[in-house]
This record gives structure tokens, sequence and C-alpha cells, in this order.
């Protein structure tokens, strides 16, 4: 049996942990939740309201925006004023951008959601003048013109920006840049991302792709002492294969365990990239931080291969879970991270369909985990509970949340732990599984997977549970003392 506690300096599970990216991209932002001041779809402020509603259930802290390879690309003065300049977006689908949604409409987003904002800023195509206007479009309390042009388009007051990203995968969309060229690239834009006012802005770095460790080495040692953050982008493709990376719906059993697999290769890259970072900076002041990861799979028959319509099954929630302990597990350094993507996209939250939408069940993963936020760590060594359970938990507000996560495909799994105080209520036990693997919600039926009360016993300090085959469970016991 697993005894669990509560240890002296354990880290806090930042909630930044659970933010969302949302890129311009296929049906992400139009559609997946602008639609406009004339949509027929109910909208607040052009907003979907379904959509909104079932992200602040998930308590959403932040939104990474405009992209991923389309911030790149992107020219923030064309997405602002009564005017909006259609562009080309040339890296999903060459489709006609209408630049309807901009700044004021991104904070407008993050209004409704009550999130911070996280902007990727442009290195690749854009100036440094550029986005020094953007900042100071963004963040300036002054009658300088950047402000006087944000009040003329109907925003007296500066947002609040909590964090900057100079550049994204600079080393591929980005730009096609080596480290040491970026690296200068970095400390050069920074240095005009200002900080107007009372507000600091969180400066992030790009960081690797995956295993490039020669990036991190490089970023570190020539600039890290200008950076608050360095990113990591890494993906679980089930057959690591980008030609060919499988299907979201139709997998087999040794998928189902190979994509599992390539998520838990998260854990070995947050473990090297943080001991090169340790180096330069022992105190842990940079943040690592994973801005972009989830599955990726062959686009869904019959849609726009640049749109990364997938749908989402067990399996996505399972790698949801596995991925969001590890973050855990190294939640001294890893302090945010940015699930691709919110809405429609890849490993998405919620699929829509026109006026018709369904949460996944990677949604209902960050459902169970919601009370993970802003915990205290308590450690759960890996395989603890077994080869086929992979767990987790934290203590916030007098209670212990545990989740575990069953990888087995054809049997139940008895779990059995033992808190330090006795428990005196039982605050929330739920479970979310399905018939099969494959098991996923369609527009048919939305709710098809869901979470459902999971049986628990509690004995004195012992508590003890059954977990159906592939599923993902949290159970929340408020203690004594
Ligand atoms: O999330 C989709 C794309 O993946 C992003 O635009 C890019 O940064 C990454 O390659």
């Amino acid at each position: 049996m697993i005894a669990l506690s509560r240890a002296a300096g354990a880290p806090v599970i930042d909630r930044r942990i659970y933010g969302q990216f949302a890129e311009h991209l296929g049906r992400c932002i139009y559609e997946g939740v602008w639609v406009g001041q004339d949509s027929a779809i109910p909208h607040r402020n052009g907003l979907r309201i379904d959509v909104i509603d079932a992200l602040r259930h998930i308590k959403v802290p932040l939104v990474r925006w405009p992209g991923g390879c389309f911030a790149d690309e992107y020219h923030w003065l064309k997405g602002v004023g009564p005017e909006r300049q259609p562009m080309v977006n040339t890296h999903w689908g060459g489709v006609v951008e209408s630049n309807e949604f901009g700044t004021h409409e991104y904070f407008e987003l993050l209004d409704q959601l009550d999130a911070e904002a996280y902007i990727n800023g442009n290195v690749g195509s854009g100036t440094v003048a550029e986005m020094q206007d953007w900042i100071e479009y963004m963040t300036l309390d002054s009658t300088a013109p950047m402000a006087e042009l944000r009040k003329r388009h109907g925003r007296e007051q500066p947002w609040k920006l909590e964090f900057f990203g100079v550049g994204n995968e600079s080393w591929g969309c980005g730009g096609n840049m080596l480290p040491l060229h970026y690296a200068n690239q970095y400390r050069q834009f920074q240095t005009y991302v200002r900080k107007y006012g009372e507000h600091p802005i969180s400066k992030i770095a790009c960081g690797a792709n995956s295993d490039d460790y020669e990036w991190t080495e490089v970023l570190m040692a020539r600039a890290a002492e200008h950076m608050n953050g360095l990113s990591l982008h890494y993906y679980t493709l089930p057959t690591s294969d980008w030609e060919r990376k499988g299907a979201a719906l139709d997998f087999t059993d040794f998928e189902w365990h190979e994509t599992l697999r390539q998520a838990r290769r998260m854990d070995e890259l947050i473990t090297r990239h943080s001991r090169i970072m340790d180096r330069y900076d022992p105190a842990k002041r940079v943040a690592l931080i994973v801005d972009e990861w989830g599955t990726w799979y062959d686009v869904e028959e019959g849609t726009n291969p640049g749109f990364l319509y997938q749908q989402s099954t067990m399996r996505d929630a399972a790698v949801a879970a596995i991925t969001l302990n590890i973050f855990h597990r190294h939640a001294d350094r890893v302090r945010m991270t940015n699930i691709a993507q919110m809405v429609n996209v890849l490993q998405a939250m919620i699929l829509t369909d026109g006026a018709r939408m369904l949460t996944t069940p990677t949604y209902h993963v960050f459902d169970l985990y919601t009370d993970h936020q802003d915990a205290e760590y308590v450690d759960v060594p890996v395989g603890a509970f077994g080869a086929d359970v992979d767990a987790t938990a934290s203590f916030k507000d007098g209670a212990y949340t545990v989740s575990i996560t069953s990888t087995a495909l054809d049997r139940e799994i008895d779990v059995e732990f033992e808190l330090p105080s006795t428990p005196i209520e039982v605050l929330r036990a739920q479970v979310l599984g399905g018939p099969s693997a494959t098991a996923h919600n369609t527009f048919d039926a939305p709710s098809a997977v869901a979470p459902v009360e999971l049986a628990v016993a509690v004995q004195g300090r012992t508590v003890k549970t059954t977990l159906p085959p592939h599923a993902v469970a949290t159970v929340r016991l408020a203690v004594a003392d």
C-alpha cells in the first residue's frame, strides 16, 4: 500500500501548467471561439457562449496566442481598428485570414475566461520596431502615439500582459535560425519589450524542439539573464513518424501502448533540459515552459490537411493525465504549459460543428484535475501502484487530491493508499472511462464519455477503490488536520 504525505519544501503546482494554446489555425479561432457580432450562434461580444462557459468550468488560467507558426507571420496592426487588413495564412492551408480577431478580441476572450495573457511576438518576419509598438499599444498608459491609437480604437486603459514570447519555433517555421543567431536575436528583440507602469512582463525565449539539447545549452549560456522562461515543444505521435503518424480513432492495442510510451518521453526531455538549465540557473529563476504539447495524428479524412482537425479518445485522456503527472513531478522548474490546442485543432478540449459543440475526453481530464491547480505537490513515486497505473497527488485547502490513471486495457485494477490523517469527507470521487480505449464523443452523442461517480471505501486512514480499464479517476478527500 502507498502512504502519501506532504513534504517540507514541496513545490506548488502552478495553475499555469493548465494553460491553453489558441492559434489562427483551421477552426480554432474562427468558429471555435469567435463567431462575430452578427452570428446566429449565441455569443457575447462575438465569442460563443457555449465554448466560453465550458472553458470557464475547467478554470483555464491563460491562453497563448496568436501562434504557433502563425505568430511569425502575424502583423498585429492589420488586426486592430475598424478597417482590418486580410492576409494569407501561408502555414495553415493558405486560407485568407480576415484579421477580424485581433488584439482587442483576444483580451475580450481573456476577460470572459478570467484568464491571463500570453502573446507570442513575431521575430521571423517582423521587426524590432513592430514588436516595440505592439507592447506600447497594449501596455502603455500615456499620450504617446501607440497608446493614443489604442484609445481611438475604443480601449482607454492598457491591458495587463503577463507573458510575451519572443518568436516561436525560431529553429523551424519561425525563421530556421541556428541557436547562436537566435540567442542574439532574442537579446535584441527582448530589449524593447519594455516594462511600462507597475507590472513587469515575463519574457519567454523560444526553446528547443524536443531533444535538441544544444539549443537549450546555447540559449542558457548566452541569454538566460534576459529571460523569465525558456520554452520546449514536444508532440506525441503514435508512430514517431511525421509522414505516417497514425489515426486518431482507429488504433490497435499496440498503438495504445506505443502512444503512451511516446507521451512518457516528456519526463526524459524535461529532466535533461532542466539539468542544463540547473547549471546556469541553480536557483530555478528561469521557468521551463512547455508551450506546445499533446497528441498529433493524421488529420480526419475529408478535412483540410492544413487545419489539423482530429478526434480525441480515451487514449488522449490517458496521454493528458500522464503528461500532467509529469509536469507535476517537475513543478519546481515547469511553471507553465500550453496544450495544443484549445478548440478544433490537435488535442483539443472542445470540437465544434457550426452551432454544435462537444467536450472531449481530454477536456474531462482537465476538469478532473482542476483541484491540482496551485496545490502543494505530494509525491507519488513512478510505478508506485504498479506498471499499469500512473498517479499524482496534491494538497490544497485542507484536502488531498489523488488522480489515478489505469493504462490496462483488459482488466480492473484495485488501488489502495493511506493518508497521514483520517479523511473526514469524500469531496469528489469520479472516473472517466468508456466501453473501449477508442471511446469518444460525437456531435450526436456528445456525452458518451464523461466522468461518473467512483465507488470509494474509506477505513481509518486507508482509501480503496477499483479502476476500470483505460480510465482516469480523481478522489478528493478532506482531512481533519
Ligand atoms: O500546434 C501546431 C504547430 O505546431 C504550431 O503552429 C507550431 O509551433 C508547431 O510546429
